[in-house]
Protein backbone atom coordinates (compact mmCIF):
# COMPACT_ATOMS: atom_id res chain seq x y z
CA UNK A 1 0.00 0.00 0.00
CA UNK A 2 1.67 3.79 -0.42
CA UNK A 3 0.07 6.08 1.53
CA UNK A 4 1.14 9.84 0.42
CA UNK A 5 1.04 13.17 2.79
CA UNK A 6 0.37 16.32 1.83
CA UNK A 7 1.84 18.66 4.27
CA UNK A 8 3.88 21.53 5.49
CA UNK A 9 5.89 19.66 7.62
CA UNK A 10 6.06 16.45 5.73
CA UNK A 11 9.34 15.16 7.73
CA UNK A 12 6.99 15.24 11.05
CA UNK A 13 4.97 12.47 9.49
CA UNK A 14 8.09 10.82 8.76
CA UNK A 15 9.89 10.40 11.79
CA UNK A 16 6.44 9.72 13.32
CA UNK A 17 6.03 6.96 11.22
CA UNK A 18 10.65 5.62 11.60
CA UNK A 19 9.91 3.70 15.04
CA UNK A 20 8.21 -0.05 15.64
CA UNK A 21 5.82 -0.82 13.43
CA UNK A 22 5.22 1.45 11.08
CA UNK A 23 9.35 1.47 10.62
CA UNK A 24 8.80 -2.37 10.41
CA UNK A 25 5.92 -2.02 7.89
CA UNK A 26 8.18 0.45 5.51
CA UNK A 27 11.00 -1.66 5.63
CA UNK A 28 9.52 -4.47 4.71
CA UNK A 29 7.71 -2.85 1.66
CA UNK A 30 4.46 -3.40 3.04
CA UNK A 31 3.54 0.09 3.08
CA UNK A 32 5.65 3.25 1.11
CA UNK A 33 4.74 7.15 2.56
CA UNK A 34 5.37 9.61 0.48
CA UNK A 35 5.71 13.71 1.59
CA UNK A 36 5.21 16.36 -0.44
CA UNK A 37 5.33 19.89 0.54
CA UNK A 38 2.74 22.77 -0.64
CA UNK A 39 5.51 24.97 -0.38
CA UNK A 40 7.80 23.74 -2.76
CA UNK A 41 4.89 24.11 -4.91
CA UNK A 42 4.50 28.02 -4.21
CA UNK A 43 5.21 30.82 -6.29
CA UNK A 44 7.16 33.77 -5.29
CA UNK A 45 10.13 35.04 -3.26
CA UNK A 46 8.09 34.21 -0.46
CA UNK A 47 6.67 30.70 -1.61
CA UNK A 48 3.49 31.96 0.09
CA UNK A 49 1.32 28.97 0.97
CA UNK A 50 -1.58 31.37 3.16
CA UNK A 51 -3.53 34.04 3.02
CA UNK A 52 -6.25 36.03 5.26
CA UNK A 53 -9.58 35.24 5.39
CA UNK A 54 -12.12 36.68 3.02
CA UNK A 55 -14.87 38.13 5.33
CA UNK A 56 -12.00 39.27 8.14
CA UNK A 57 -11.74 37.10 11.29
CA UNK A 58 -8.45 35.60 13.14
CA UNK A 59 -6.10 33.46 11.25
CA UNK A 60 -4.98 32.36 8.29
CA UNK A 61 -6.06 29.92 5.34
CA UNK A 62 -4.50 28.07 3.20
CA UNK A 63 -4.00 29.00 -0.35
CA UNK A 64 -6.00 26.79 -3.68
CA UNK A 65 -2.84 26.38 -5.72
CA UNK A 66 0.43 25.17 -3.44
CA UNK A 67 -1.58 22.53 -2.19
CA UNK A 68 -3.58 21.61 -5.53
CA UNK A 69 0.01 21.47 -7.38
CA UNK A 70 1.36 19.44 -4.63
CA UNK A 71 -1.58 16.83 -4.89
CA UNK A 72 -1.42 17.23 -8.90
CA UNK A 73 2.17 15.84 -8.18
CA UNK A 74 1.74 12.98 -5.78
CA UNK A 75 -1.44 11.60 -8.12
CA UNK A 76 1.18 11.84 -10.87
CA UNK A 77 3.88 9.65 -9.26
CA UNK A 78 1.73 6.85 -9.17
CA UNK A 79 -1.00 5.75 -11.49
CA UNK A 80 -3.21 3.60 -9.37
CA UNK A 81 -6.47 5.93 -8.14
CA UNK A 82 -6.29 7.66 -5.11
CA UNK A 83 -8.52 8.22 -2.03
CA UNK A 84 -8.31 11.43 -1.04
CA UNK A 85 -8.43 12.40 2.83
CA UNK A 86 -8.44 15.86 4.61
CA UNK A 87 -7.57 15.65 8.39
CA UNK A 88 -10.15 18.17 9.68
CA UNK A 89 -11.66 18.32 13.03
CA UNK A 90 -15.15 18.31 10.39
CA UNK A 91 -14.77 15.22 9.30
CA UNK A 92 -15.90 11.82 10.47
CA UNK A 93 -14.93 10.55 13.45
CA UNK A 94 -12.18 7.80 12.79
CA UNK A 95 -13.27 4.53 13.96
CA UNK A 96 -11.72 0.61 13.70
CA UNK A 97 -13.97 -0.05 10.93
CA UNK A 98 -12.88 3.33 8.95
CA UNK A 99 -9.05 2.49 9.75
CA UNK A 100 -9.86 -1.18 8.43
CA UNK A 101 -11.92 0.73 4.88
CA UNK A 102 -8.94 2.59 4.13
CA UNK A 103 -6.21 0.08 5.15
CA UNK A 104 -7.75 -2.03 2.15
CA UNK A 105 -6.85 0.36 -0.70
CA UNK A 106 -3.95 0.55 -2.90
CA UNK A 107 -3.64 4.34 -2.30
CA UNK A 108 -4.56 6.94 0.00
CA UNK A 109 -4.03 10.57 0.37
CA UNK A 110 -3.78 12.55 3.86
CA UNK A 111 -3.83 16.09 3.77
CA UNK A 112 -2.98 18.24 6.58
CA UNK A 113 -4.00 21.75 7.21
CA UNK A 114 -2.66 24.30 9.18
CA UNK A 115 -3.57 27.69 10.26
CA UNK A 116 -7.47 28.15 9.96
CA UNK A 117 -7.93 25.49 7.51
CA UNK A 118 -7.33 25.54 3.90
CA UNK A 119 -9.47 27.15 0.94
CA UNK A 120 -12.79 25.63 0.97
CA UNK A 121 -12.82 25.31 -2.78
CA UNK A 122 -9.92 23.32 -2.82
CA UNK A 123 -11.45 20.75 -0.66
CA UNK A 124 -14.61 20.68 -2.82
CA UNK A 125 -13.03 20.02 -5.88
CA UNK A 126 -10.01 17.53 -4.60
CA UNK A 127 -11.00 15.98 -1.75
CA UNK A 128 -12.96 12.67 -1.30
CA UNK A 129 -13.60 12.94 2.43
CA UNK A 130 -12.65 14.61 5.67
CA UNK A 131 -11.78 12.53 8.60
CA UNK A 132 -11.04 13.94 12.34
CA UNK A 133 -9.42 11.47 14.76
CA UNK A 134 -11.75 13.59 17.92
CA UNK A 135 -13.76 16.14 19.47
CA UNK A 136 -10.52 18.75 19.72
CA UNK A 137 -8.59 21.22 17.78
CA UNK A 138 -5.17 20.42 16.97
CA UNK A 139 -2.75 22.97 15.09
CA UNK A 140 -2.76 21.16 12.29
CA UNK A 141 -3.51 17.86 10.18
CA UNK A 142 0.00 16.21 11.16
CA UNK A 143 -0.55 14.30 14.00
CA UNK A 144 -3.91 13.28 13.00
CA UNK A 145 -2.28 12.21 9.91
CA UNK A 146 0.66 10.38 11.65
CA UNK A 147 -2.40 8.70 13.84
CA UNK A 148 -3.87 7.63 10.27
CA UNK A 149 -0.93 5.90 9.05
CA UNK A 150 -0.11 4.00 12.37
CA UNK A 151 -3.55 2.89 12.51
CA UNK A 152 -3.20 1.63 8.34
CA UNK A 153 0.48 0.02 8.72
CA UNK A 154 -0.22 -2.33 11.37
CA UNK A 155 -3.29 -3.73 9.51
CA UNK A 156 -0.92 -4.64 6.32
CA UNK A 157 -0.34 -8.48 6.32
CA UNK A 158 2.77 -9.04 7.70
CA UNK A 159 3.01 -5.76 9.77
CA UNK A 160 2.56 -7.45 12.60
CA UNK A 161 4.86 -10.57 14.13
CA UNK A 162 2.11 -11.98 15.38
CA UNK A 163 -0.73 -12.13 12.95
CA UNK A 164 -3.42 -12.97 15.48
CA UNK A 165 -2.66 -10.04 17.22
CA UNK A 166 -5.14 -7.45 15.16
CA UNK A 167 -7.78 -9.15 15.44
CA UNK A 168 -7.56 -9.23 19.36
CA UNK A 169 -7.10 -5.45 19.20
CA UNK A 170 -10.10 -3.42 21.08
CA UNK A 171 -12.51 -2.42 18.76
CA UNK A 172 -12.03 -5.03 16.45
CA UNK A 173 -15.27 -7.07 16.51
CA UNK A 174 -16.86 -4.08 18.07
CA UNK A 175 -15.70 -4.95 22.09
CA UNK A 176 -13.09 -3.74 24.16
CA UNK A 177 -9.81 -5.54 24.56
CA UNK A 178 -9.61 -7.89 27.57
CA UNK A 179 -6.92 -7.33 30.25
CA UNK A 180 -3.49 -9.09 29.73
CA UNK A 181 -0.82 -10.46 32.15
CA UNK A 182 2.57 -11.84 31.42
CA UNK A 183 5.56 -13.17 33.95
CA UNK A 184 6.23 -13.18 36.90
CA UNK A 185 2.69 -15.08 38.34
CA UNK A 186 2.82 -13.99 41.72
CA UNK A 187 3.55 -10.12 42.05
CA UNK A 188 3.63 -8.49 45.14
CA UNK A 189 0.46 -5.70 42.91
CA UNK A 190 -1.32 -9.49 42.16
CA UNK A 191 -1.57 -12.96 41.03
CA UNK A 192 -2.02 -13.99 37.74
CA UNK A 193 -6.00 -14.92 37.20
CA UNK A 194 -5.66 -18.81 37.42
CA UNK A 195 -7.82 -19.59 34.20
CA UNK A 196 -5.40 -17.89 32.11
CA UNK A 197 -2.62 -20.83 34.06
CA UNK A 198 -4.89 -23.83 33.12
CA UNK A 199 -4.18 -24.60 29.49
CA UNK A 200 -7.78 -25.33 28.88
CA UNK A 201 -8.34 -22.64 25.78
CA UNK A 202 -12.00 -23.07 25.92
CA UNK A 203 -12.56 -21.43 29.30
CA UNK A 204 -9.54 -18.75 28.51
CA UNK A 205 -11.23 -17.80 25.02
CA UNK A 206 -14.62 -17.59 27.88
CA UNK A 207 -13.05 -15.44 30.38
CA UNK A 208 -11.47 -13.20 27.64
CA UNK A 209 -14.85 -12.92 25.60
CA UNK A 210 -16.54 -12.11 29.23
CA UNK A 211 -13.51 -9.32 30.24
CA UNK A 212 -14.55 -7.60 27.30
CA UNK A 213 -17.74 -7.78 27.24
CA UNK A 214 -17.50 -6.43 31.22
CA UNK A 215 -15.01 -3.66 29.90
CA UNK A 216 -17.00 -2.51 26.92
CA UNK A 217 -20.28 -2.16 29.19
CA UNK A 218 -18.37 -0.28 32.05
CA UNK A 219 -16.80 1.89 30.05
CA UNK A 220 -18.08 2.00 26.52
CA UNK A 221 -21.44 1.26 26.78
CA UNK A 222 -22.52 3.31 23.20
CA UNK A 223 -20.70 0.42 21.76
CA UNK A 224 -22.29 -2.49 22.48
CA UNK A 225 -25.10 -1.68 19.97
CA UNK A 226 -23.09 -2.16 16.83
CA UNK A 227 -21.07 -4.89 18.19
CA UNK A 228 -21.31 -8.33 17.10
CA UNK A 229 -22.95 -10.03 19.46
CA UNK A 230 -23.88 -13.87 20.38
CA UNK A 231 -26.88 -15.29 21.84
CA UNK A 232 -24.55 -16.49 24.67
CA UNK A 233 -22.72 -12.74 24.80
CA UNK A 234 -25.96 -11.39 25.45
CA UNK A 235 -27.15 -13.35 28.12
CA UNK A 236 -23.55 -12.59 29.76
CA UNK A 237 -24.34 -9.02 29.47
CA UNK A 238 -27.74 -9.52 31.15
CA UNK A 239 -25.89 -11.52 34.07
CA UNK A 240 -23.37 -8.99 34.09
CA UNK A 241 -25.75 -6.17 34.28
CA UNK A 242 -27.64 -7.95 36.91
CA UNK A 243 -24.76 -7.72 38.95
N1 LIG B 1 -6.81 18.90 12.41
C1 LIG B 1 -7.00 19.67 13.50
N2 LIG B 1 -7.71 19.00 14.43
C2 LIG B 1 -7.98 17.77 13.91
C3 LIG B 1 -8.69 16.63 14.38
N3 LIG B 1 -9.27 16.61 15.58
N4 LIG B 1 -8.77 15.57 13.58
C4 LIG B 1 -8.22 15.58 12.35
N5 LIG B 1 -7.53 16.63 11.85
C5 LIG B 1 -7.41 17.72 12.63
Amino acid sequence: MRIDVVSLFPEFIAQCAAFGVTGRAIERGLLSLQGWNPRDHAEGNYRRVDDRPFGGGPGMVMLVDPLRRAIAAARAADPRPVRVVYMSPQGRPLDQAGVRELAGRERVMLLCGRYEGVDERLVRAEVDEEVSIGDYVLSGGELAAAVVVDAIARLQDGALNDAGSAEQDSFEGGLLDCPHYTRPVEHELGKVPDVLLSGNHAEIAKWRREQSLRRTLERRPDLLDGAALTEADRRTLDRLRQG
